[in-house]
């Protein structure tokens, strides 16, 4: 056996030896055969990875649906037809928000088919928060027919075979339905292929979003089934109170991942039930988390903070401006409010695209949002989305390509 393999061996080395010695020659051919014509600019491949993920895009509104009792479903399309950069169904666009003389960016989950970027289509939903600075204003300013610059898809809320389980248990608060509604569309038009049981939690009956496009995608696709929960109302045909771990369990059945979108309270409620689960932590992804909006309630929060301001020096392409930033807001939202326009997507601390230098001060990262890199934190770099001010601050911040 062991003379044959040699024999075979020694066969194959001798043909590579032959082939290595002819290679000049064929090489020189090529060359020769080879156009004179000079390369183009720029490279087919690079062409197609931008049209995939794109920087920014341009769209304007072409439509504005009332969603439930405070939510608007937006839908933005190309001006000409042409198509949206592709996404997986889960997976969120960064909105630039212009608003007197700030610049600022939200995050907003794509909520429609990826069939439908073909035709160059996108849908969010904004859900009011009267408190809140981005929301309101889109709600009563925007217009049909306006223009507004995107970012291309991104985000990692999105299924996975190899990482997540055949089976699916979304749970959902309020708007946080508009990644799962992708899900759903994505499933009944054959872009993903997994069984989806959603656990929608609503108010009441009359404020769930997405109501009749849910049933209708339900009634379509049988690999889709939705649970509405109502915490302020008991119905028949609904499931009333809170989503529990028994809830999740009685829907999952043997194995199954849960992906969850909402609002922080929810999270934070949910945390604890997950963990009654005892799932492994592959099958447990959430969407983003959000701008922390009460630093004090998080771990490690300095209380002697509170309340404080601090001066900030600004760097940015050789310029410098000194401003005042808040221990109580991310350094980020300090930053746009003096109309510098800095870089940023998720606004969450997960997608790095706000990384900045920290030249001097501390800062203060909850865990929650501390996405950053293990070179990054030992380099000084930090996520001014995440960052709190415990001192006066140099941070060097990079341009914005999202303006
Ligand atoms: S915007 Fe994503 S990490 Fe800051």
């Amino acid at each position: 056996m062991a003379d044959k393999l040699n024999y075979k061996v020694g066969m194959i080395g001798a043909l590579d030896m032959l082939r290595f010695k002819n290679m000049p020659k064929v090489r020189e051919k090529a060359i020769q055969a080879a156009s004179s014509a000079p390369l183009p600019k720029t490279l087919t491949t690079n062409e197609k990875a931008k049209q995939r993920h794109p920087e920014k895009q341009e769209v304007i509104v072409a439509e504005i649906r009332q969603n439930g009792a405070d939510a608007k479903t937006i839908v933005l399309k190309t001006e000409d037809g042409s198509a949206l950069a592709p996404f997986r169904a889960g997976q969120y666009i960064s909105v630039c928000v212009p608003i007197g003389g700030t610049v600022t960016t939200r995050s907003y989950s794509l909520c429609s088919s990826p069939a439908w970027t073909k035709r160059g289509e996108y849908n969010i939903t904004v859900k009011r928060d009267d408190a809140g600075f981005v929301s309101p204003y889109i709600q009563d300013h925007w217009v049909v027919g306006q223009h507004v610059t995107i970012s291309g898809p991104q985000g990692h809320l999105y299924y996975e075979r190899l990482r997540d389980a055949k089976k699916v248990v979304a749970l959902a608060g309020g708007s946080g339905i508009t990644p799962f509604m992708g899900m759903a569309y994505a499933i009944r038009d054959g872009f993903e292929d997994f069984d989806l049981t959603i656990l929608f939690g609503s108010r009441t009956e009359d404020g769930i979003v997405y109501k009749k496009e849910l049933d209708e995608v339900c009634a379509a696709c049988d690999k889709v089934h939705v649970v509405h929960v109502l915490s302020d109302e008991e119905k028949p045909g609904y499931e009333h109170g809170f989503i529990t771990a028994e809830l999740i369990k009685k829907y999952g059945g043997e194995e199954y991942s849960v992906f969850m979108c909402g609002p922080q309270a929810m999270y934070n409620f949910l945390d604890g039930e997950i963990a009654k689960l005892g799932l492994r932590r592959k099958f447990v992804r959430r969407e983003l988390f959000g701008m922390i909006k009460d630093p004090w309630n998080q771990p490690g929060y300095p209380e002697d903070i509170r309340g404080k301001t601090f001066n900030l020096k600004v760097i940015q392409c050789g310029r410098e401006y000194d401003i005042t930033a808040s221990a109580d807001e991310p350094l980020l939202t300090s930053i746009e409010r003096t109309g510098i326009v800095a870089p940023s997507r998720c606004r969450s601390g997960e997608c790095s695209w706000c990384r900045s230098k920290l030249i001097s001060g501390k800062v203060f990262v909850p865990e929650k949002t501390d996405g950053r890199r293990r070179a990054d934190i030992e380099f000084g770099y930090i996520h001014p989305c995440a960052s709190f001010p415990m001192s006066d601050i140099v941070l060097d911040v990079p341009n914005s390509t999202l303006k």
